[in-house]
């Protein structure tokens, strides 16, 4: 059934005495209108790559599912697990997702911190998929350029664009397990390390979504075109019109730009570097929505980029950041920003049909989280302290320490100087 027809459906209902409504039905209602609200002008709901051209009869079962996704009627998320083979045992080698275990294994160990929030590996991990995923666009693609998922960010010299300023330690970690991996017989590619990295680290990140993960993309070893990411300092209009050119529509962009609720920014202003975008770094959760809208208190040290706050205001980007920012947003947020990188992690990919998924070799996510040092974190953050002691307590963020013990004694001394020098 079209969505137009449902919305139709919605309306006369919604005309008729409440007599002859039935239970559930504001709530299906509500499920109705987020949807549409997803799936209508200001949403993504093109194919992609191999997908826009082969007829439904031709696809795999996991080229369908894609397709699904993609056009805005699949599920983004999965809590398929398993129990992998022993490494080097036949019935590993008999499955193209066994090596994956083994290679996520090991992402985990880097992107999980002590105090159970990610580390600065995980959110490099995160915007790493991004920027290789992101040197795709249409117009680019149209001119025959390269670009797109393809693990050019971390084997040619884009990796030193000032976009990418951060991201070169990530990018030495991948390639030293491409090259352990490689080294030992398996086929695996950058381009693959790369975005299941980026899933790995979105679901080690509490109350992350355990979003849908494939294998089988093709390196290229040209450099995508530059000037295809977005900068800190464009207009609201600029960002929407960059990221549809890449086929995702405004309320996608609102739900990946969420991936901030992590973040502690280093380049955009180097004398706050270490400086979180919420009072939660190194959480998935929606509070980046609503302390960069202004509905949440904001301590002086969390430092909001002007891209997020032209973002939360726009007309085709408010509505959702709203939505995000209230009640229930988190669920909502969490299967947008699935649906929407799996997207991301697709494009400039044309052999999406014949991918492998390989969820079941993602850690389970964390649904629910209460850290127990978030009132030393809100300590921290009520100074906007750029002292060495300062550094040493975001670097311990950094590395997903929890804020107890020694530190606690740095944190006072701050405050204690602060007081002192007021
Ligand atoms: C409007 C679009 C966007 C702009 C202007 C933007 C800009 C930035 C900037 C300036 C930083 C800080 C880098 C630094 O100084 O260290 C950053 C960090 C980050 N971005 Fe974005 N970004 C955008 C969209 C996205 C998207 C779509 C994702 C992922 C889906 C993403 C994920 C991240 C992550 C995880 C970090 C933290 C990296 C770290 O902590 O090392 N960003 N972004
Ligand atoms: C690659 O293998 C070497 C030798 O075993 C190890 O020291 C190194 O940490 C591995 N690299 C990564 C990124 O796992
Ligand atoms: C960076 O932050 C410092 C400290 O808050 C501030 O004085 C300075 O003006 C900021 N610089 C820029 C370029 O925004």
């Amino acid at each position: 059934m079209l969505w137009s027809n449902i919305i139709a459906t919605c309306v006369v209902l919604a005309g008729v005495p409440s007599s002859l409504a039935y239970p559930g039905m504001g709530e299906q209602m509500a499920e109705i209108m987020r949807r549409q609200g997803d799936s209508g002008e200001f949403d993504s709901t093109e194919p992609l790559g191999d997908l826009i051209t082969l007829p439904d009869s031709q696809l795999t079962p996991t080229g369908a599912d894609i397709k699904k996704i993609l056009t805005g009627q699949g599920t983004p998320q999965s809590t398929t697990t398993w129990t992998a083979p022993k490494l080097g045992s036949s019935a590993c080698q008999k499955d193209t997702c066994c090596v994956w275990q083994y290679i996520v294994n090991d992402m985990v160990a880097d992107f999980r911190g002590k105090s159970g929030r990610c580390t600065s590996w995980a959110r490099r991990a995160v915007r790493l998929g991004f920027h290789d995923a992101g040197t795709w666009s249409k117009t680019t693609a149209a001119q025959g350029l390269p670009g797109g998922a393809d693990g050019s960010l971390c084997s040619t010299d884009e990796i030193n664009r000032a976009d990418n300023n951060g991201l070169q330690d990530i990018c030495q970690k991948v390639n030293g397990w491409y090259d352990n991996w490689t080294k030992k017989g398996y086929a695996v590619s950058r381009a693959d390390i790369i975005q299941m990295g980026a899933t790995v680290a979105t679901v080690v990140c509490p109350l992350g979504p355990r979003i849908k993960s494939y294998v089988g993309r093709v390196d290229n070893a040209k450099a995508g075109p530059p000037n295809l990411l977005p900068g800190v300092d464009q207009s609201a209009d600029a960002l929407i019109a960059l990221f549809r050119d890449k086929t995702i529509g405004p309320h996608s962009l609102t739900a990946l730009v969420g991936a901030h609720t992590t973040s502690q920014q280093f380049f955009v202003n180097t004398t706050r570097a270490g400086d979180p975008q919420d009072s939660t770094p190194g959480v998935w959760d929606v509070l980046f929505y609503g302390q960069t809208l202004g509905t949440k208190p904001t301590p002086p040290r969390v430092f909001k980029f002007n891209s997020d706050i032209a973002l939360s205001k726009h007309p085709q980007t408010a509505p959702e950041w709203q939505k995000f920012a209230s009640a229930g947003g988190q669920q909502d947020w969490n299967e947008d920003f699935a649906a929407g990188y799996i997207r991301l992690s697709l494009l400039g990919v044309n052999n999406i049909n014949k991918l492998t998924e390989c969820t079941k070799v993602l850690p389970g996510g964390t649904p629910s989280f209460t850290p127990n040092d978030q009132s030393n974190v809100d300590k921290w953050l009520k100074t906007a302290d750029q002292s060495a002691t300062a550094k040493k307590i975001s670097n311990a963020l950094h590395a997903g320490e929890s804020l107890l013990g020694w530190l606690i004694n740095l944190i006072n001394g701050i405050l204690g100087g602060l007081k002192k020098a007021t």
